[in-house]
């Protein structure tokens, strides 16, 4: 089973919800990356945005074939080997997936999820910090808020926080959660 068939049909992460507020009513095109069970991307079209949705598992793909929504786009790929479109999208979501690669790509992909931000346009993605449960496994990039910031230099931290819990993972069992959330705003002065 994976997280996409495991949490298909729920609602979107509040991150994303926190991040819309700091965006405003501009619409256009979004990016969700590790889009999984297309819960944020869902959101995202019921607001009027285009989606394109990247991510390596089929059961995304399969999601998006059952509902054949004109403005979503799903691109079953590695995000790595994905190009993304300079200035091209005014919304971007990266929620637990840039933790699952290694830290010399979590470089290489912010810099152009950064670089695909249109002025003005905002993006949310989160990190696990050190105190994960998850924290010390091999090919994982674990950070903290500050590190995160350094990721988008050109970037306007607007949310920068560490939270830690007690929660669930995917799968209901018990986990400590260290989750950075984050949410950056490209000035609209900027090239
Ligand atoms: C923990 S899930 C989060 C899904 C979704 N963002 C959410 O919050 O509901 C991580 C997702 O990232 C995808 N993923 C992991 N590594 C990826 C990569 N290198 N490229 C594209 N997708 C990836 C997984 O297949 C999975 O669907």
């Amino acid at each position: 089973m994976t997280y996409a068939s495991l949490r298909a049909g729920r609602g979107p992460n509040a991150l994303v919800v926190e991040a819309l507020g700091v965006l405003g009513g501009v619409r256009g095109r979004a990016l969700d990356v590790g889009a999984g069970p297309l819960n944020d991307t869902r959101f995202l079209l019921e607001l009027g945005f285009s989606v394109e949705a990247v991510d390596t598992d089929p059961c995304t793909l399969a999601l998006a074939a059952e509902w054949r929504h004109p403005r979503l786009r799903v691109v079953h790929a590695d995000v790595r080997d994905v190009p993304v479109a300079a200035g091209a999208y005014s919304f971007m979501v990266a929620i637990h997936v840039l933790p699952f690669l290694p830290r010399a790509d979590v470089r290489r992909v912010a810099a152009a999820l950064a670089g695909g931000l249109a002025a003005g346009g905002v993006l949310c993605c989160t990190f696990f910090g050190p105190e994960d449960a998850w924290a010390g496994r091999p090919g994982r990039t674990f950070l903290r808020a500050p590190e995160a910031g350094a990721l988008f230099p050109r970037l306007e931290p607007v949310v920068l926080r560490e939270d830690r819990y007690d929660g669930i993972d995917a799968r209901d069992e018990p986990k400590h959660w260290h989750v950075v959330r984050c949410v950056f705003r490209r000035p609209t002065g900027s090239a």
